[in-house]
């Protein structure tokens, strides 16, 4: 199969891309429902199914349309089935297993953070194996040793909050909106950087696990005494600013540190980063530093690799076709696909 429809509906964007050969992007259309839940600070799951259900027709075929093809000229689907909030996925999976079953075509099961690993492979698709690969996501923050296609080693992963989670949550209390990530970038980027200094969990010697809970709430226990000031707010930059840029060095700090980590301890020379917060300027910007004096090569994908695309799901989903299945039994689910870790 050459020729991929790739659909993603595992959170709040509802996305499809016609993909040809993995990394050729024909077509890429994507609804976003962050005004959907900004009021709420946060995604509410079932305005984001129901959003899904109204858009993904229309998102699909906008990409068929700027590919200039239609359902005929593609043999396969690549869909997330997990992780992700279990409506969301379904309806993406749902409306996949429709066309492909019309169609007599094929369905491809892709795991969501294997999805954010092959948005390296979108940037740069000469990358060799093996490679480490940070995926920092609302959901998630792992480190993978990826062998090759399909095959990935857990190094370490949080233990409590995703780094998503907790940009999101200091911005939610800060009464920044959601998501958190975009707008505490463009503030910290203003700010100067150890104004306040927050705690940074490293955890036991060697830990390639991460834990973002601690620092989530040494923020807020700050946000909460900084709002006994009358002229505390949201629009306060001098007091804003500190907050936000002690918060984003501590997350980097940990980030960098761990990855850096997790390239030597497994003697890689190339380090990849996905999802969500690897938009972030500050740590791109940091991990760049460190691969450079390292000698370490670095995949950097464009912030729109980054954040949940369905370009990725049809780039793993393309060199994953050994999992093309006809069995409309498959389901969707909260947890990591099993075949694959
Ligand atoms: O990968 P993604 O789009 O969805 C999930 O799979 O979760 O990641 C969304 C997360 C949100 O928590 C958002 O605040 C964060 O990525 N994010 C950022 C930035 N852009 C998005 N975090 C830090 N800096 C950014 N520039
Ligand atoms: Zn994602």
């Amino acid at each position: 199969m050459r020729l991929l429809l790739a659909i993603e509906t595992s959170c709040d964007e509802t996305a499809a891309a016609i993909v040809k050969d993995g990394v050729s992007i024909l077509g890429s259309a994507l609804y976003t429902q962050i005004p959907d839940h900004h009021k709420y600070g946060g995604v509410v799951p079932e305005i984001a199914s129901r959003k899904h259900i109204e858009t993904i027709i229309q998102v699909i075929n906008s990409a068929f349309d700027e590919a200039g093809l239609t359902l005929d000229d593609i043999e396969g689907i690549a869909v997330t089935v997990g992780p992700g909030l279990i409506g969301s996925l379904l309806i993406g999976l749902s409306v996949a297993k429709a066309i492909a079953f019309a169609r007599n075509i094929p369905l491809i099961p892709v795991d969501h953070l294997e999805g954010h690993i092959y948005a390296a492979l979108l940037t740069d698709p000469e990358i060799t194996f093996p490679f480490v690969c940070l995926v920092v996501s609302g959901g998630h923050t792992d480190l993978y040793f990826v062998r090759g296609h399909g095959q990935y080693k857990l190094l370490g992963q949080t233990r409590d909050d995703a780094a998503g989670e907790a940009y999101d949550k200091v911005a939610k209390f800060l009464g920044l909106g959601y998501p958190g990530g975009p707008v505490i970038d463009r503030l910290a980027g203003k700010g100067a950087p150890n104004l306040i200094r927050f705690p940074r969990a490293y955890l036991e010697k060697g830990s390639l696990d991460f834990s973002f809970s601690g620092l989530k709430t040494a923020v807020c226990n700050h946000i909460r005494f900084e709002k006994g000031h009358e002229d505390f707010g949201p629009d306060n930059e001098t007091m804003i600013l500190p907050i936000v840029t002690g918060f984003q060095e501590a997350v980097v700090d940990v980030l960098v540190a761990k990855a850096m980590d997790a390239v030597m301890k497994t003697d890689s020379h190339l380090l990849a980063i996905g999802g969500g917060v690897a938009s972030n300027s500050r740590l791109r910007e940091r991990l760049a530093y460190e691969c450079k004096a390292g000698g370490i090569r670095i995949v950097i994908p464009p912030a729109r690799f980054c954040v949940d695309n369905a370009c990725m799901i049809g780039a793993a989903g393309f060199f994953n076709q050994k999992r093309a299945t006809q069995d409309w039994s498959l389901t969707a689910q909260d947890s990591r696909i099993a075949s694959i870790l």
